[in-house]
C-alpha cells in the first residue's frame, strides 16, 4: 500500500510502498477514507512539537472503513465506518498512561516510561496511508456515517472530539458567555462550533488572523470576533466589550505563543466562580495569582484528548444537524505528493483544513 513514512525526525515525510498492515489479535485494519492533515504537521515532522517514535507511518485520527477485524475485537465490525482516535491508554486503572499513535504526544507528565515506549514501539501504522492497523480501544464505530453526504468533512471529527472534551470539562451551560482564545486556529474553530452546539449565549472568538476570525464570526450572530493586539489589558478589555460583561467560561486553544499574555487575558475576564480550560499548545508558565484564584473561586482545568464516549457524542451531534459542518472549508488531497499537501495544510487555519483522502 501507499503510505507517508517518517524514518526519523527531520528526515522528511516520504511517499512509500510499504507492506499492507497484517491483522493481529486485539486490533482491526481500516481502509482510510478521510484524514485531517493538521496545519502544524510539517513543524511536527522536524521535532517542533515533541518526540515522535520513528520509523513510522505518520498520521493520527481520521475515519475509515473496517476491512478486517480480529476475532477477539467487538468495538467495530467489518464494513463499519469508524473513527480512529489514535489515543491509546494502558487501561491500567491504578496508574493509567496514555500515548498518541503515529504522532507526537505522551500524556500525564509527558515522560516516556516502559509502558509508553512499549505502546509506541508496537503501533507504527499511522493514518496517512491507504490502510492502518489500530488497537480496538482506539476505534469508535459511527453508525449512519455511510449515509453522510460528504465524508471529507468527517475528517474533522477528531479535532471536534478534542474540542468537545474541553467544552465538557468547562461545564458550559446554555446561555453562558464564553471566550475562546486561539479561535482563529483549527482547534479553536472546532471549539467555537462545539460551544455553539451546546447553547453558548455569546462567544468572544479571539485571535490574530482576520480572515479566519471572520469565517468563525459568520457561523452565528452569537460569535463576536476579537482581534488580539498582544497586550494583556487591551485584549481583556476588548473581550469584555465583545461579551457585554464577564465570562462564565474561557477555553484557551492557542498554539505555542511566545508569552502567556493572551492566555492570561482570558483568565482576567472570568467572573466569580468562572471556569478556565487549557486545551492549546502554549509552553509558557502561567503567572497565576493565588489570592485571585482563591477569592474568585476559579476552576482551572487542563484538557487533553477526549474519551470515546465524547467522540461518539460529537458524531451524534453531526448526524442530528446540531453540529453543522457545512461552514468548513475543506481542501481534499491524495497521497501522491506529501510535500505539496503539507504546504497546503500549513496555509489553512480556523475552519479551513486539508482532508487527505487516501
Ligand atoms: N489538548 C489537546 O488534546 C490537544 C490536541 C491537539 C492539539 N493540541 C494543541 O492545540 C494547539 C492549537 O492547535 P491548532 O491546530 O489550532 O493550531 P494552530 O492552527 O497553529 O492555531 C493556533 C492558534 O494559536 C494562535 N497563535 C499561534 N501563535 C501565536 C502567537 N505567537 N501569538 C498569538 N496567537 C498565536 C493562532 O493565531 P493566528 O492564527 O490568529 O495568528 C491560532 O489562533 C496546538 O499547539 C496543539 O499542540 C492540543
Amino acid at each position: 500500500m501507499k503510505a507517508w513514512t517518517l524514518d526519523s525526525t527531520g528526515a522528511g515525510l516520504r511517499l512509500e510502498e510499504v507492506p499492507d498492515p497484517q491483522l493481529q489479535s486485539g486490533a482491526a485494519v481500516l481502509r482510510m477514507l478521510a484524514v485531517q492533515v493538521p496545519a502544524y504537521t510539517r513543524v511536527l515532522t522536524v521535532g517542533g512539537r515533541g518526540g515522535i517514535a520513528t520509523p513510522t507511518v505518520l498520521g493520527i485520527g481520521g475515519i475509515g472503513r473496517m476491512t478486517a477485524v480480529a476475532e477477539d475485537v467487538h468495538t467495530v465490525r467489518t464494513g463499519d465506518i469508524a473513527l480512529s482516535t489514535g489515543f491509546l491508554s494502558t487501561g491500567r486503572i491504578a496508574e493509567p498512561e496514555e500515548v498518541l499513535l503515529g504522532w507526537t504526544g505522551i500524556g500525564g507528565r509527558g515522560t516516556p516510561t516502559i509502558a509508553t515506549d512499549g505502546m509506541r514501539r508496537v503501533w507504527r501504522t499511522g493514518t496517512f496511508a491507504e490502510q492502518a492497523l489500530m488497537p480496538a480501544s482506539t476505534l469508535v464505530a459511527l453508525p449512519g456515517a455511510e449515509r453522510y453526504p460528504d465524508l471529507a468533512r468527517l475528517a474533522f471529527l477528531p479535532w471536534l472530539s478534542v474540542a468537545a472534551g474541553a467544552v465538557e470539562r468547562s461545564a458550559l451551560t446554555p446561555g453562558d458567555r464564553v471566550v475562546v482564545t486561539g479561535a482563529s486556529g483549527q482547534l479553536g474553530g472546532a471549539t467555537v462550533l462545539l460551544a455553539l452546539a451546546r447553547g453558548a449565549g455569546r462567544i468572544a472568538a479571539v485571535g490574530r488572523n482576520a480572515s479566519s476570525l471572520e469565517r468563525v464570526a459568520a457561523l452565528d450572530p452569537r460569535v463576536r470576533p476579537v482581534r488580539s493586539v498582544g497586550d494583556r489589558a487591551v485584549d481583556a478589555a476588548a473581550i469584555l466589550d465583545a461579551l457585554g460583561g464577564e465570562a462564565d467560561v474561557t477555553i484557551d486553544a492557542l498554539g505555542p505563543a511566545p508569552t502567556a499574555d493572551l492566555t492570561m487575558a482570558g483568565f482576567d475576564v472570568l467572573r466569580l466562580d468562572g471556569t478556565m480550560v487549557l486545551l492549546g499548545g502554549v509552553r509558557q508558565t502561567l503567572p497565576m495569582p493565588y489570592d485571585e484564584l482563591m477569592h474568585r473561586r476559579i476552576t482551572l482545568r487542563g484538557s487533553w484528548m477526549a474519551s470515546n464516549e465524547t467522540a461518539y457524542s460529537v458524531w451524534r451531534q453531526v448526524e442530528a444537524g446540531l453540529l453543522d459542518l457545512s461552514a468548513l472549508e475543506v481542501t481534499t488531497a491524495g497521497l501522491d505528493d506529501p510535500d505539496t499537501v503539507l504546504a497546503q495544510a500549513e496555509a489553512t487555519s480556523g475552519l479551513g483544513f486539508v482532508a487527505l483522502m487516501p
